[in-house]
């Protein structure tokens, strides 16, 4: 296969399980998916720029980008009636299907540590506490923990992070949005987590290690006091399956992360089973840099545009915000070079980013994490924390 169709290949496997993941409500999974399908579209682009399928990628990975701020917005503002609404045609259109099956993540994210910027201290617990066990249960005679917990503001790569265990051992990978277990699963929550559970040990057993993620661990916590939703079931479902873990399954390789934007509302029972509770903190400066290197990396760029300066008025911005800081100038400059026609002209390609580009686009966002915040996670991990 050439470079082009193994790119286009790679980027349509990324894309229908990035939509297969959205379908099933992990968001955080499904937006790494589509991010690695505009990614591999990008790519695509600057490889061969006087391509004449390049304006479909484009739009495609436009389209991507436009699903995503979808899916963060949603995020961040959840909108019950929009959940109930989607539970709802779940439900009718395919029955129970919604099974353990769809769960696993059957496309490696492939995402490779070194695309993960900074965490340096997130990223050695990682390793400590899973890659390493996994690699020589040997030398781990006194065990090792089960339970993970990342904590810290949207979009600073807790999910990218156990993305990035996924790829690095061979491991079944299950992530499920405990949001949509809320959501999807209904009725039959405690079953589907009891099951979910069932098949990682199972295939601990047959010998390869499971690790299941759940992202947004918070929305098992239930706001609702009454027992509606039933969240107070599957709260214990989970903690007895996590107990489970631990007791029975001695030298098993069942891992559970969970990840959680909002660590305060979760209690202590849920806690104390994360062994480990990690910050995945805001970029600091050097931070921001190297992730305005990562995301410039495959970008024509004018000699103008200065790293540090951008790096320093990026202050407060997080890893999602900068790559989208990042991938939204360029495909504006995409964008404008077709509509001006000059695409038509094969020889053409577009113009370098300029730092005017740059500014023009963080000009027109704000930081999506206030400093109140970031006190609240401070001081949730100093009364909490687990390294
Ligand atoms: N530390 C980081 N290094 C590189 N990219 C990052 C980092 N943090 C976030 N990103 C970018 O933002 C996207 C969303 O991050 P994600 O891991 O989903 O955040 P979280 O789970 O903490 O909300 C990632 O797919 C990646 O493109
Ligand atoms: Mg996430």
């Amino acid at each position: 296969m050439s470079a082009s169709q193994e790119l286009e290949k790679a980027a349509t496997n990324y894309a229908l399980e990035a939509v297969r993941l959205d379908k099933q409500g992990s968001k955080g999974m499904a937006i790494t998916m589509y991010q690695k399908a505009i990614e591999s579209l990008l790519k695509l682009t600057q490889l061969y720029p006087e391509y004449s399928l390049n304006k479909v990628y484009i739009q495609r990975a436009i389209a991507y980008q436009e699903r995503i701020k979808a899916i963060q917005g949603a995020v961040m503002a959840p909108d019950p009636q929009q959940n109930s609404r989607e539970a709802e045609e779940q439900r009718t259109s395919e029955g129970s299907k919604s099974s353990y099956e769809e769960l696993i993540v059957t496309e490696k994210p492939s995402v490779k540590w070194e695309e993960v910027v900074g965490l340096e201290s997130a990223k050695k617990a990682v390793k400590e506490a899973i890659v390493y066990p996994v690699q020589r249960p040997d030398l781990f005679p006194l065990g090792w923990p089960r339970g993970m917990l990342l904590f810290g503001p949207p979009g600073c790569g807790k999910t990218l992070l156990a993305a990035a265990v996924a790829t690095e051992i061979d491991a079944t990978f299950v992530s499920i949005d405990a949001a949509s277990i809320m959501s999807k699963w209904l009725g039959e929550a405690e079953q589907n987590v009891a099951k979910l559970f069932g098949s990682a040990r199972k295939s601990a057993l047959e010998g390869k290690p499971s690790i299941v993620f759940i992202d947004e661990l918070d929305s098992l916590m239930g706001q609702h006091s009454n027992e509606v939703g039933g969240e107070v079931r599957v709260r214990n479902q989970f903690l007895k399956e996590m107990d489970g873990i631990v007791d029975k399954g001695k030298n098993l390789h069942v891992y559970v992360i969970g990840a959680t934007n909002k660590p305060w509302d979760l209690d202590w029972a849920f806690i104390r089973r994360f062994q480990k509770r990690i910050l995945v903190p805001l970029p600091d400066h050097h931070t921001r840099l190297m992730m305005f290197k990562l995301y410039t990396s495959h970008l024509k760029l004018d000699p103008n545009v200065d790293l540090h300066e951008l790096a320093r008025i990026s202050s407060g911005f997080s890893g999602s915000d900068i790559r989208d800081v990042c991938q939204s100038t360029q495909l504006k400059l995409i964008g404008e070079f077709f509509e001006s026609g000059q695409a038509n002209n094969k020889q053409a390609s577009p113009r370098a980013l300029t730092m005017d580009d740059f500014k023009q686009t963080l000009e027109e966002r704000k930081p999506s994490v206030s400093m109140d915040m970031l006190t609240l996670y401070n001081r949730w991990f100093d009364a909490f924390k687990a390294l």
